[in-house]
């Protein structure tokens, strides 16, 4: 028969069968063998979404439904009564615990405490049949996210360095392929003792983490060294990190300005100039830079796409509306101008609808547009520190790029072929070049293939590190 995934299931059914398990005081997974068992034999409903009692979740209390899990291994020690404020910690977390009591232990907390607190069934034996009838170990060593042994008493420690697995906790700790975070707790001279040295020397090589001990009194009246466990939110907080590593931040505290899209150049009140420009690599470096951690403004022409998440857009049609929001955009720390800005607009737009006549054709005078990226790379008071434009070339890509940077005055040019058989206008990839002036020459970098979104990554890396780099600098 097909093994059963319970995280994998409907929000609505996980918290039934949470709701059901604790109540009965069983593991979720003996609750579904039991709701199975009785089906067969006809004596429960099936399980329909009707059946679900009113406390699942709705999408609004979606973020109350924990996202990860732990098996927590209890050691013996006197330290295994913080493990119980350590499963509430968890818990405040968004962290699911399932118990796991070593026979020592049990001499510390009860099976009872325990699973009143993590609302789960706790596990004690490795020879219990009703847990070990479908490989309980191997479950409750896999089925989470992370092991955590707190107290990690020295006996444990060995075990584990030896690759022991006489017990439930050590087979699980050897069956594992999860991360283990391990709080040892334990007398200053067995913490000290060249055997427990030697041990934790073995398990840091085998990937094992460590948080504490800490140093202190000990439970024995005047003994005091290194030896405590770590309190209870010091290792919900090194399990936290370890399931929801911290994500890197390196633009936090930069604004960013983003142009993006086309332009629309009215003809008249129905009509346009426009060109082929998605929007979808200025969208996505305006992702890409507030997942860094900046704050992100994009100015964006007409596109068909959505605001990305976190992100300030100001729509616009022109490019003199563009330069208008860019300007009142300012100051910014950076300034990428993707966007494919008409270069002319109509001088005698019509203030009507354009009629055909038989004098023929109307004449259509055109203007240049203020070019934006030359206009903000060359502000005396408030240009950006990194000015970013994009040359999207047909011809020449390289030189007409180095000129181009010259010419408007930025700091970098991204340079990117698109000549049509490229596919890059309104496609999903991109082969660009990154053209910045170097301490005494023009440097290029040529990228492989990417997509629009592995530029916007790449870029935004540069630019991290182009702003790391900078602030190392000593002020002038
Ligand atoms: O001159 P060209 O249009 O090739 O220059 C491209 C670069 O200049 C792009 O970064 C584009 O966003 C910017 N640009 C601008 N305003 C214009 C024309 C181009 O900001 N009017």
């Amino acid at each position: 028969m097909a093994s059963l995934t319970i995280r994998k299931l409907d929000e609505g059914v996980k918290t039934y069968l949470r709701l059901r398990s604790a109540k009965n005081r069983r593991s979720v997974e003996e609750e579904v063998r039991i709701i199975l068992g009785e089906l067969v034999e006809g004596r429960e409903e099936p399980l329909t979404p009707f059946a679900i009692p009113s406390a699942v979740p709705t999408p609004q209390r979606a973020a109350s439904v924990p996202e990860a899990s732990v098996t927590l291994i209890i050691g013996g020690g006197i330290a295994a009564y913080k493990s119980l404020d350590l499963i509430r910690r968890l818990k405040e977390r968004r962290i699911e615990v399932r118990c796991v009591l070593t026979k020592a232990a049990q001499q510390f907390v009860t099976p009872l405490a325990v699973s009143a607190l993590s609302h789960e069934r706790v596990y004690t034996d490795l020879f219990d049949p009703q847990s070990e009838f479908d490989a309980g170990h191997i479950r409750l060593a896999r089925e989470c996210d992370l092991v955590v042994v707190a107290p990690a008493t020295a006996d444990l420690l060995a075990k584990m360095a030896g690759g022991h697995a006489d017990d439930l906790a050590s087979a699980i700790l050897l069956a594992t392929n999860r991360k283990i975070l391990l709080a040892p707790a334990m007398n200053p001279l067995m913490w000290n003792n060249a055997a427990t040295r030697r041990n934790i020397g073995q398990l840091q090589r085998d990937g094992v983490v460590l948080i504490g001990p800490n140093s202190g009194e000990m439970a024995e009246a005047g003994e005091a060294g290194v030896g405590r466990m770590s309190e209870a939110i010091e290792i919900a907080t090194a399990a936290e990190r370890l399931l929801r590593p911290p994500v890197p931040r390196p633009l936090a505290g930069k604004r960013v300005l983003i142009t993006a899209g086309p332009t629309h150049e009215p003809i008249d009140p129905v009509r346009y100039i426009a060109n082929r420009s998605s929007g979808k690599q200025g969208f996505a470096i305006a992702a890409a830079a507030q997942a860094a951690g900046a704050e992100v403004i994009l100015v964006s022409g007409p596109v068909d796409l959505g605001d990305p998440q976190g992100v300030t857009v100001k729509r616009v049609e022109s490019a003199r509306q563009m330069l208008e929001q860019v300007q009142a955009a300012l100051p910014a720390d950076i300034a990428i101008f993707a966007a494919a800005v008409a270069d002319w607009r109509v001088a005698n737009e019509g203030e009507q609808k354009l009629k055909k006549s038989s004098a023929g054709m109307p004449p259509l005078q055109l203007v240049e547009n203020p070019d934006i990226l030359a206009t903000i790379s060359r502000l005396a008071d408030r240009r950006p520190p990194l000015v970013i434009g994009f040359a999207a070339e047909t011809e020449h890509l390289i030189d007409n790029a180095k000129s181009k940077l010259a010419r408007k005055g930025c700091d970098w040019i991204v340079a990117n072929d698109v000549s049509p058989a490229t596919g890059v206008m309104g496609g999903d990839r991109n082969t660009v070049h990154l053209i910045s002036r170097g301490a005494s020459e023009i440097a290029v970098d040529s990228w492989p293939v990417m997509t629009k979104e592995q530029v916007a990554i790449e870029l935004v890396a540069r630019i991290a590190k182009s702003v790391a780099d900078k602030s190392r600098e000593p002020a002038s």
